[in-house]
């Protein structure tokens, strides 16, 4: 048993659990006609309704002594304060200091003002961009952006952009990340060199995917604009020798803190393309409500707290009744890409099985994450949802647009609150098996006031507090991703060997078989 499973707090989960067991959430809901307001949160703007839950004030009173039993606090004061609690790579973990928030010390508030002399480049690149004053070579304004970045360096400033589209009133930004040369030549098609800002990003500047996309644009640039790149080429890194070998003007190359990992990253020059496009006020707005988050999950009591909560209610059904997978399902079509942002933030930092101690856990961590764009998802998946046999915890997300076409919204709405309940309620076909809802599926409904900077600010940190959150209960380190170099070593080998057709010594035979097959004319 670890320290964990073997702890106090997580034996009377257990018992609780078994106690739970019987217990329909639809009887709570009859019981207490109050539910809605005793699971009711607010935080920064934002409603969470966790009333929908498997859980009596009891379940959420032991929730929250797991968490204190955890340390939560105290491990939540060294994230803030910019202690290495990434201690596998012996880093600070500093995406908060790029929010500004109060309660910043130690290290972090030297990040913080390095954050803030970056906004200010930032600030100056977008607006000279945004007015015209900063020409390409040929003395054209620049009305394309191409971002160029994959993973942590791309899903932050897609999604954003793709959400607040509505918004833009400066260059379009065209986003490309696989190596596949379709991706790089859908985002170059509409685009003219002597018009387009390049924008590279990648911390480590040897990302396989983004070099290769970032040297084909030099070509594509030189080749409509000649040798001189420096109105055309901007880099996001923490490697600036390698930024600057690539060719960029040291004036252009925008730092990217060794503390911020790549799937924190999009609150620092991650997000330049956001600010070009919306404008330096959309990205301080975004900023701001992050930052309100993260004085939310400071300072809020934890019975009240929305990122501990989320994260709380996740680890009740991951490790007590055995839950492996987590939807999130969105009703609104601006956040249909929320899944993919969520999916390596909660997937990178907690799909981890080797505890902060160096042991292998005896527990679930992390949980598989899916979703889709409400309502299409109810088209598609939710039947296993309603009657299949995994328990599926849920987030549904509304966006409270009011000035949102009708009937449009009230059906998009009522949608997702039919959803809602008749997971929880289900409904019993005496007789007809094929009929009866078995309900009792947890869900967590996020409403949005608005779909503004703000308010995906303040649900992006929210989510981020929640993978902490976890990461500390489940004493795993949520901020490394060892797991993901083995592929890259395998991978280097074989790139001569699928140009030759001759596999190299070593390979099984399924890579070898392949090899030849992938080379045959
Ligand atoms: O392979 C995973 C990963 O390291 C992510 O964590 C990161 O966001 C992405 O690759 C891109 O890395 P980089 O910004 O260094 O190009």
């Amino acid at each position: 048993m670890s320290r964990l499973t073997d702890s106090p707090a997580w034996k009377a989960l257990t018992a609780h659990r078994d106690a739970m067991r019987s217990v329909h959430v639809r009887d709570l809901f009859a019981t207490d006609p109050r539910r809605f307001d005793e699971f009711r949160v607010d935080a920064a703007g934002l409603t969470f309704d966790f009333s929908r839950h498997r859980a009596s004030v009891e379940t959420r009173n032991l929730l929250c002594a797991l968490a204190a039993s955890r340390d939560l606090a105290a491990w939540r004061t060294r994230m803030f304060a910019g202690k290495a609690i990434n201690h596998t790579e012996d880093r600070a973990v500093l995406h908060v200091a790029l929010r500004g928030g109060g309660g910043l010390s130690g290290a972090a508030a030297q990040v913080r003002e390095e954050a803030r002399a970056t906004l200010t480049r930032m600030g100056e690149i977008a607006r000279g961009i945004r007015s015209g004053a900063w020409r390409g070579a040929s003395g054209e304004a620049i009305t394309d952006i191409v971002h160029i970045g994959i993973g942590g360096s791309d899903f932050g400033p897609r999604f954003l952009m793709d959400a607040l589209r509505d918004l833009r009133d400066g260059p379009r930004v065209h986003f490309v990340a696989n190596v596949d040369p379709d991706d790089l030549g859908d985002a170059l098609a509409p685009c003219r060199p002597q018009s387009t800002l390049v924008v590279l990003v990648s911390k480590t500047f040897t990302t396989i995917e983004t070099m290769t996309n970032a040297e084909a644009a030099r070509d594509w640039l030189r080749a409509g604009v000649g040798a001189v790149l420096e109105q055309h080429l901007v880099a996001v890194s923490n490697n600036v020798t390698a930024a600057r070998a690539f060719g960029i003007a040291e004036a252009n190359v925008l730092p990217m803190a060794e503390s911020v990992g790549g799937r924190y990253s999009v609150w620092s020059a991650v997000g330049l393309p956001l600010m070009i496009a919306l404008g330096p006020e959309a990205f301080a707005d975004l900023l701001a409500g992050a930052r309100a988050m993260d004085e939310h999950f400071v300072n809020a009591p934890p019975a009240v707290n929305a990122p501990l909560l989320m994260a709380l209610y996740g680890v009740w059904y991951t490790n007590f009744f055995g839950a492996q997978t987590h939807a999130v399902l969105a009703y609104a079509r601006r956040l249909d890409l929320l899944p993919d942002y969520l999916q390596q933030l909660e997937m990178e930092s907690n799909g981890k099985r080797v505890d902060r101690d160096g042991q292998v856990v005896d527990y679930a961590t992390g949980p598989i994450l899916f979703g889709n764009v409400g309502a299409n998802s109810q088209h598609s998946f939710h039947q296993l949802l309603h009657q299949g046999t995994h328990l599926v915890p849920i987030d549904f997300v509304l966006v409270d647009r009011k000035s949102a076409r009708q009937p449009f919204r009230d059906i998009l709405h009522a949608s997702a609150l039919a959803q809602a309940a008749a997971l929880t309620h289900g409904q019993s076909a005496p007789g007809t098996p094929e009929r009866d809802y078995p309900g009792n599926a947890p869900s967590t409904t996020i409403v949005l006031p608005d779909l503004n900077p703000h308010t995906l600010g303040a649900l992006l940190a929210a989510y981020e507090h929640k993978v902490f959150t976890q990461g500390i209960v489940w004493n795993i380190n949520s901020f490394d991703q060892m797991g993901v170099e083995l592929g890259k070593v395998i991978a280097k080998p074989l790139i001569g060997a699928i140009g030759s057709g001759t596999p190299p010594a070593g390979v099984d035979s399924s890579v070898a078989g392949l090899i030849r097959r992938l080379a045959a004319k």
